[in-house]
């Protein structure tokens, strides 16, 4: 069973044991003896089944369970088995047909249970990992309060008790009763543990998080402002110069359909940008109606991080008639591509991206190829409203392709889910992921690519003598179509391939020797993520967390310059986390445990889903401030970001709010 099913499983017996536990409270205050003990009984079986799923989940990894087994779990069982002694004897001798089985330290004792079993899940649901002392002594407050509520109820201070009448006659000079004594000095323990858990939760977070490695030195600093990209190609290389003017527009589809776009140069995708190894790209950003501000970030490229586009971070967002010049050497050959990365959860769904793509220099200029050496598509994956555009066209798209021509697709995500991509037709080739080629990777066919929100995929094969089919999320009217004749159209009609099995890139290719040995790290993070209540910029949200926290309230990940730094990201949530970071590639050491045996597979984006533990590495070469964050952009925006700082490097963009890009994303 995987552990996202453990995990729904547990939440299922969770809410049981609390409906459990609190029918039984109810059902015994009303005086129905037979249900009620049906009922108690059935609230001990469940919370002990909750300790078998508990302990499943334990297995899969101590961050699924934190707060259950230090919390939910002892409380209930505490205020479980008290519950059961208290009620269980009078309802067992009201079964033998003494008495009602109703008593006051029973009915209390069960609801308590059910309290218990309440603010557990409550604890999961909105703190989750890791298990702060504050919300211990918050949750232990609220469930005792709540008993201590439940007391005066059921039984009154003053009912039952001999000196009620005389306490009255004295004029209130009478002793204090023992229920009172009681009722005071827990009111007042409960109280002074949740206002002391209150506090406890306004102290101010670490700033920084430095992952087992040495504190921050004291050399001398170096601003981003300063980390810009170089003024040269190299000696064979070119100068590629753009200009992207960002502006609404309305865009006409070849299906006909008209989409309102925030475009570059009033097309979506925007101008693509091509260069080969060892050229300059120099991009010229001119912002025309934008009214938020956008910029330009060149996602999986390793540029110098003054170039990386992060708003507030290693520059100001680009306002309406300002302008930025981006500058990087293209040394890094590969399929990317760029988005706005202000707001980036409206303004790259809404048109603000394009793609990046650098060619080997292999004696030919990019610009030479011909239609007749090779097919090379360049295919970013967008969704306008439910309509999937391919390129620049929704619908099929039909390309000719002669028999015998090396085809490469180069299949981009631009989307914040994962695209699901099947070529039918053809035996070929997952040539690159991410931009980085893969080693030895076989020839497959009958498969289906897992594409993550951000991630991209080279596709090569030799076109064969009949139709190749591209589909995306198995929509076999849409897609791409190749055709090694003229005449083809319409021909290639695919099956149904929903039922293919997808490729484990963990398994595919060929290793080799890894290029540093990732059990001694430098230093070593760990991300939790989750759903829960926390801080997103100033205000309280149920945000997408990182170890219980959202943006800007993350502690910094330091490293230094030059070490081996070893990410653990963990997924406590039902929903899938693209997990990106800015400006380094990372190795993919294993997936729940399991390595990566196959081809070395570097990623910047990769899909944790629901349940996975991933490990990853990277070694710091690339000094800077740089954004690590879920691709699923509104998940970032929601609190799921946070930075990783090179010791020594600050910047000058992140104005008074303390370091916070704001609502820039
Ligand atoms: Cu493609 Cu921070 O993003
Ligand atoms: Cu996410």
């Amino acid at each position: 069973m995987t552990t996202a099913l453990w995990i729904v499983v547990d939440h299922a017996v969770a809410l049981l044991s609390v409906a459990t536990w609190f029918a039984a409270g109810v059902t015994l205050a009303l005086r129905r003896t037979r249900l009620a003990l049906a009922l108690l009984v059935a609230a001990v079986l469940v919370t002990l089944v909750r300790v078998v799923t508990v302990a499943m989940l334990a297995g899969r990894g101590w961050w699924f369970v934190q707060e259950k087994v230090l919390l939910g779990l002892p409380m209930l069982g505490a205020a479980g088995a008290v519950a059961a002694l208290l009620a269980g004897p009078h309802l067992l001798s009201a079964r033998r047909g003494q008495g009602d089985g109703w008593s006051a330290g029973g009915v209390v004792s069960v609801l308590t249970a059910g309290y218990a079993a309440l603010a557990g899940l409550v604890v999961t649901f909105l703190v989750g990992h890791p298990l702060t002392v504050s919300t211990v002594l918050i949750t232990t407050s609220v469930v005792c309060t709540a008993a201590l509520l439940t007391a005066r109820v059921v039984a009154p201070p003053g009912e039952n008790t001999a000196d009620a009448g005389a306490a009255q006659a004295s004029e209130g000079r009478r002793p204090m009763s023992r229920r009172r004594f009681i009722g005071w000095t827990g009111g007042a323990v409960v109280v002074t543990a949740a206002g002391a858990g209150s506090g406890m939760s306004f102290l101010p977070a670490d700033s920084v998080t430095l992952g087992g490695g040495p504190g921050r030195s004291s050399r001398a600093t170096v601003s981003v402002a300063d980390l810009r990209g170089s003024g040269t190609p190299a000696p064979d290389g070119t100068v590629r110069r753009y200009v992207l003017t960002a502006k609404k527009a309305t865009v006409r589809l070849p299906s006909g359909r008209e989409i309102d776009a925030w475009t570059y140069n009033g097309q979506v995708p925007g101008p693509a940008i091509i260069a080969t190894q060892g050229d300059l790209i120099e991009v010229r950003l001119r912002n025309a109606d934008i009214d938020g501000g956008v910029t330009l970030h060149w996602h999986g490229y390793d540029v110098p991080c003054g170039e990386d586009g992060a708003p507030g971070v290693t520059q100001l967002t680009v306002r309406p008639g300002a302008d930025f010049l981006y500058r990087f050497r293209a040394d890094q050959v590969g399929t990317y591509w760029y988005h706005t990365h202000h707001a980036s959860h409206v303004g790259v769904r809404s048109g603000l991206y394009g793609t990046l793509v650098v060619k080997p220099r292999d004696g030919q200029r990019a610009d030479e190829y011909t239609a007749a050496d090779q097919v090379d598509l360049t295919l970013p994956v967008h969704t306008f409203d439910g309509t999937v555009v391919i390129a620049d066209r929704d619908g099929q798209t039909e390309h000719l392709a002669p028999p015998g021509t090396p085809v490469r697709l180069r299949l981009i995500n631009t989307d914040s889910k994962s695209h699901r991509i099947v070529l039918a037709g053809t035996r070929f080739q997952l040539a690159a992921v991410d931009g980085r080629d893969l080693n030895q990777p076989g020839e497959v066919s009958d498969v289906g690519l897992h594409l993550p929100a951000g991630g991209r995929h080279d596709l090569v094969f030799l076109m064969p003598d009949t139709s190749v089919a591209l589909a995306v999320d198995d929509d076999r009217d849409g897609g791409l179509r190749l055709h090694p004749h003229g005449d083809a159209h319409g021909e290639a009609r695919i099956e149904d391939t929903s039922g293919l099995p997808e490729l484990d890139l963990l398994r595919y290719g060929a290793p080799v020797a890894a290029p540093f040995d990732t059990r001694d790290a430098d230093r070593h993070f760990t991300m939790v993520l989750d759903r829960g209540m926390a801080m997103v910029d100033g205000r309280p949200a149920y945000a997408h967390t990182i170890n219980g926290r959202g943006h800007p309230s993350i502690p910094d990940q330091i490293v230094a310059n030059g070490d081996l730094v070893r990410f653990t990201v963990v997924n406590r949530s039902l929903e899938t986390h693209p997990w990106h970071l800015h400006g380094h590639s990372l190795l993919i050491l294993s997936r729940d445990g399991k390595p990566s045996i196959g081809s070395p597979l570097w990623m910047d984006t990769f899909d944790v889903r629901p349940g996975e533990k991933w490990e990853v590495a990277f070694r710091a070469t690339n000094p800077g401030i740089w954004m690590n964050h879920c691709h699923n952009l509104p998940h970032a925006h929601q609190g799921m970001m946070l930075r990783l700082r090179y010791d020594g490097v600050t910047t000058p963009f992140d104005g008074p709010r303390g370091g916070s890009p704001g609502h820039d994303h």
